[in-house]
């Protein structure tokens, strides 16, 4: 395999870029603006630019104004790039909505009519192309020294398999197959698997716990669970199958419900096979079982509309909603942002470090890379173990040119200092991307100067689940950069920025993200409540979409996320909603009320504070903080336990009885000379009954 993987190296290794090279005379000639203030600007490496698929703003302009003014030239074009089975009704529009609730059910259709499969066109394509023998995936394991490596016909034949499997077991077109895998290769290919035969896939976060899990399975009716005996983050063993066992018990008990199929792969690096309970009649073992498959299987045509996948996301309130994401337009939309976003070319090896639990990993780990015949790392670990190098070990070991990550975990490396990284040669690297939350301008500035080695640019990627792939970023050579902005929409997409009154702004402002138009990723609705799906994101402002984002627009036009505007949290990059934690703490018998808010936090970007109202009969302690946070964990996952409790008397509330998590906010970060009005709340004594009881 080591012989093979260097082989295979030797062909695809990146083409080596000239040391820092900054080329301003070219690029100035790029800015907008040119009188931008010279310290807030980095330009882009010049050998960069000339290389890069767009290298400046006037091509971008030209082909943004085209998929807004000729939608059907623009997107017709990309999307003939594909496989279709039979062509979408070229004609009517290409796209056709309805964003104004008043007027109508919302509704998102593009290329209607047109037929096609997503796993055909991420596999099938190049294989019958004759790249069968090009690598696929380069997997990492958790400890060094494990490692697989997949061509693109090996990731066929495997999707196969387990296509045939699933059709045997009675899934069909239109069912739900809900995955909960850790990071390993057999995760795609199981995503890919649904895609080819028409099922819906629900991949869970290997971090989410069993009462989560639950709620997902019931709220989809899964047929079928995809899972593996355990998984391995640094140096604990996720026992998943353990966890999968006791969520589908809580669907029996609760919803009366029964998975009729777990498939699990036998992952004895994590947990060895004895040690995994079982049920027999329902549970297969992966590996045994679908090697008795045939490795063709015949692909499920689909209707451009209909669903490819539901990936479940937290909202300012209720549960987790699953979004639906269909055939067509994710297909289009994933495959040209991840050429673009990433500039990808001929001879990269890509990496997104992101799990394939989150919609980065549905977009840029699984489908994106493989439209456009990537070669990418997947990595099952975490980036401090066996130690804090492990990143750039990877990154010279698989000759990693394009790498995509979170500000989190950039922070995290960061603190580490610079000496671990310059062990490392990262010679390879020529773009460096950045996913999740806000990356501040001195975590950039970290990136750029000490891993790029001033050498590469950064891809600051804005976007959501909603979205289905990146939506406003630095298209990479095509403009001067800065530090800590996403800067501009990609091709097709419309932000307009509302005041408070929800009146468009133009020119410099501040406030509220919407999007005007659809673009082909857009989530089509909620699973099984469309009602919700409108009135979340299109009911607030009328006739746009709403991203729940806050944001700057400067001088050259450039927007600058500022976060979100909603209940909704940022920990580490994982989204998490306020009003759920809320929901789990409040579940424990001595807890009467809670209110959660962020605070901000060096390494996890927000962190957790919640306020506590205990019972009369209750006594703090550490113990009980203790159970609080555990109950959390127990619920949605230990990614989501509050990092403060604090004991509260009494809450801030109006006189309606509405928590004004404005103050909460306040009191949480410290600033108590800059509470705010508190003459609208019900006994304004509460606030200073919480700051004193710090
Ligand atoms: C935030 C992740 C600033 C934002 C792809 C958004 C960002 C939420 C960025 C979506 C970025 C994502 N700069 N903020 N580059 N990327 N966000 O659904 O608040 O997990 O609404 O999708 O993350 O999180 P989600």
């Amino acid at each position: 395999a080591e012989r093979r993987l260097r082989r295979m190296l030797e062909h695809l290794v990146a083409p080596q870029l000239s040391t820092v090279s900054l080329d301003r005379s070219v690029c100035l000639s790029q800015t907008a603006n040119a009188n931008a203030a010279q310290e807030d600007v980095v330009y882009v490496p010049g050998d960069f630019a000339r290389k890069s698929l767009i290298s400046s703003r006037s091509q971008y302009e030209e082909l943004y104004n085209e998929a807004i003014a000729d939608p059907n030239a623009f997107w017709g074009r990309v999307a003939a790039g594909y496989f279709w089975q039979k062509l979408w009704d070229t004609s009517k529009p290409i796209c056709n909505y309805n964003f104004d609730a008043d007027k109508g059910p919302v509704f998102v259709e593009w290329f209607k009519g047109g037929y096609t499969n997503v796993c055909y066109n991420a596999l099938d394509r190049h294989v019958l192309a004759g790249h069968g023998h090009q690598m696929c995936f380069l997997w990492e394991g958790n400890d060094p020294g494990q490692n697989a490596y997949l061509t693109y016909s090996d990731v066929l034949k495997k999707v196969c398999q387990v296509a045939n499997f699933l059709r045997a077991r009675g899934v069909k077109k239109g069912d739900r197959v809900c995955i909960y895998m850790s990071m390993i290769c057999e995760l795609p290919i199981a995503m890919l698997a649904c895609a080819r035969i028409g099922a819906v896939h629900s991949v869970v976060f290997g971090g989410f716990s069993s009462e989560s899990l639950a709620g997902r399975i019931l709220d989809c009716q899964a047929k079928v669970l995809l899972t593996c005996s355990g998984g391995r983050r640094a140096n604990k063993v996720l026992p998943l199958k353990q966890i999968v066992d006791d969520a589908l018990q809580i669907c029996l008990k609760e919803g009366n419900f029964r998975v009729e199929t777990c498939l699990v792969y036998d992952n004895s690096f994590a947990i060895p096979r004895q040690n995994v309970p079982w049920v027999q009649g329902r549970d297969v073992w992966w590996q045994e079982t679908i090697s008795q498959f045939s490795v063709d299987s015949p692909v499920e045509w689909m209707e451009a509309e209909e669903p490819l996948f539901m990936l479940y996301t937290s909202g300012s309130t209720g549960k987790p909603k699953g979004l639906i994401h269909t055939v067509g337009g994710y297909m289009v939309y994933a495959g040209l942002t991840f050429k673009h976003a990433f500039d990808h070319q001929a001879g990269d090896i890509f990496w997104c470090t992101a799990d394939c639990g989150w919609i980065t990993g549905h977009t840029y780990v699984a489908y994106g890379p493989l439209l456009n015949r990537a070669t990418s790392v997947i990595f099952e670990g975490v980036p401090t173990f066996p130690d804090a190098g492990r990143w750039w070990q990877i990154i010279d070991k698989y000759q990693v040119s394009i790498l995509y990550a979170a500000p989190t975990a950039i922070r995290t490396l960061a603190a580490q200092g610079d000496e671990i990284v310059r062990k490392y040669s990262r010679k390879s690297l020529r773009l460096l991307g950045s996913v999740g939350e806000p990356i501040s301008p001195k975590t950039w500035q970290w990136f750029y100067d000490v891993v790029g080695d001033s050498r590469c640019p950064i891809v600051d990627t804005w976007w959501q689940t909603e979205t289905g792939g990146c939506m406003i970023f630095s298209l990479p050579g095509a403009w001067p950069m800065k530090p800590g902005c996403a800067s501009l929409p990609f091709f097709g997409v419309q932000p307009v920025i509302l005041d408070q009154e929800g009146k468009e702004q133009h020119g410099p402002c501040e406030g509220y993200l919407c999007i005007k138009a659809p673009w082909p990723g857009v989530a089509r609705t909620v699973f099984g409540d469309h009602e919700r799906y409108e009135n979340t994101y299109f009911k607030t402002w009328k006739g746009l979409y709403t991203t729940g984002d806050g944001c700057r627009r400067d001088a050259d036009g450039f927007i600058w996320i500022t976060g979100r505007v909603d209940d909704v949290l940022n920990v580490s990059g994982h989204r998490i909603s306020t009003g759920e934690v809320e929901g789990a703490l409040v579940s424990h018998p001595l807890c009467t009320e809670a209110a959660v808010v962020g605070y901000d936090h060096e390494v996890k970007g927000q962190a957790i504070y919640a306020f506590v109202s205990l019972s009369h009969d209750a006594t703090p302690s550490d113990a009980l903080k203790k159970q609080l946070q555990d109950a959390v964990r127990k619920q949605i996952g230990a990614f989501a336990a509050p990092d403060v409790i604090h004991w509260a008397v009494g809450l801030p509330k109006t006189r309606s009885g509405k928590i004004m998590r404005r103050i909460l906010r306040k009191i949480a970060a410290r600033q108590f000379n800059d509470i705010g009005d508190t003459s609208s709340l019900a006994d304004p004594s509460v606030v200073d009954q919480l700051i004193k009881g710090m």
